[in-house]
């Protein structure tokens, strides 16, 4: 097969949007001979644990899946009964983003609340923790948060504790949605352990394919008490990979080394070097109209652009609107984003805002 894509194209659209780093490529290349044995009981699998033993501590439990939404809706359902539901941020991607699943696929429902910034808070979470032994209520038996959020913002580990500790305190559990847990790690300087199994997450979904991986996220069991039954929720919810070493490699080629921080820097950086250069041509008066409407603390921006400007720009770098009507754009880095892409759009917005 010939390339058929115009390998030129690049965009600020999302963090899925770029190919799988070269030594993930090559991680799958190097596991590709032999047979092993399907559905998880290969080497690559067990190596797998111990790689996030290493990161996490022992006692914990890796499951491999295919996605991000699988790795969320069924690490969910083997945090709850039937009858159990989530309080979540109403931005968070299980909420609007997986196509229902968690409801549809999980029959799970959310209680969401809105928020300034996608965080969670125990205040907030008190809007929606209340109700149970009332029958018509279904029962807030788990707190979803997402690392980094989905608003680009990141929980410090005081933060997560807090929750944590409140949560715990109601009788809930604690997930937190992980697809961008790196670029959180990246962001604090903390291992990845200090804001979460260290600040009382239960269970977590851990990215991969944002990251450099493709087809590869995974279920972290922090705390067995928590969950059960993942063994066969994983395969009822047709997220057992039978070449799972595949997915197990691509993991391990990220989380054995330190593949996982050098990118989530690197796509962390990009995003904080377009905003500190808009930041200046905002203050200096080369570039008007635009407001950034989040911190940008990890490898997401979230700003309003005058009218037509983002549809412009749109003919260069591919990217989504967030808010139609308050013309807010996200804007994504990813690990392969160059500097010349950022200072290109940077050229971009001055010269259709600058006066
Ligand atoms: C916060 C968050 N969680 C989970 C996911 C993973 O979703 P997917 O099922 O597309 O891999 C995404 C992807 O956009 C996300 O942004």
């Amino acid at each position: 097969m010939t390339t058929i894509h115009d390998t030129g194209l690049r965009g600020f659209a999302s963090d899925n949007y770029s190919g799988i780093h070269p030594e993930v490529l090559a991680a799958i290349a190097a596991a590709n001979d032999g047979h092993q044995i399907a559905y998880g009981e290969d080497a690559y699998s067990a190596r797998l644990q111990e790689v996030f033993a290493e990161h996490l501590g022992e006692g914990i439990e890796a499951f491999p899946v295919f996605n991000g939404t699988g790795a969320n809706v069924v690490g969910l359902q083997s945090m709850l009964p039937r009858w159990g539901a989530v309080v979540c941020a109403d931005t968070a991607h299980i909420n609007v983003d997986e196509g229902g699943a968690p409801e549809k696929v999980g029959g799970i429902k959310l209680w969401t609340v809105p928020t300034p910034d996608g965080k969670l808070t125990t205040d907030l979470i008190d809007r929606e923790a209340r109700g149970w032994g009332d029958e018509h209520r279904a029962q807030p038996l788990v707190v979803s948060i997402t690392q980094s959020t989905e608003l680009g913002t990141v929980y410090t580990p005081e933060e997560v504790r807090a929750i944590a500790d409140h949560v715990h305190g109601l009788g809930m559990r604690l997930h937190m949605d992980g697809s961008r847990l790196a670029n959180a790690a990246a962001s604090l300087d903390q291992p990845i352990r200090a804001f979460t199994r260290d600040a009382g997450v239960d269970v977590m979904s851990v990215g991969g394919t944002k990251n450099g991986a493709m087809l590869a996220e995974a279920i972290v069991v922090l705390n067995p008490d928590a969950s059960e039954g993942l063994t066969y929720l994983r395969k009822t919810n047709m997220q057992l990979a039978s070449k799972m070493r595949f997915v197990s490699a691509q993991l391990i080629a990220l989380y054995e080394g330190d593949l996982w921080l050098r990118n989530a820097r690197h796509s962390n950086a990009m995003a904080a070097r377009l905003r500190s250069a808009l930041d200046a041509r905002i203050a200096d008066g080369t570039v008007s109209g635009v407001t950034f409407s989040q911190d940008t603390q990890a490898n997401g921006l979230f700003l309003t652009l005058p009218e037509g400007v983002a549809d412009r720009l749109r003919e260069t770098f591919r990217f989504y609107d967030w808010d139609e009507a308050r013309r807010e754009v996200r804007w994504v880095c990813s690990f392969d984003t160059a500097e010349s892409d950022v200072d290109r759009l940077v050229e971009l917005v001055v010269a259709e805002t600058g006066n």
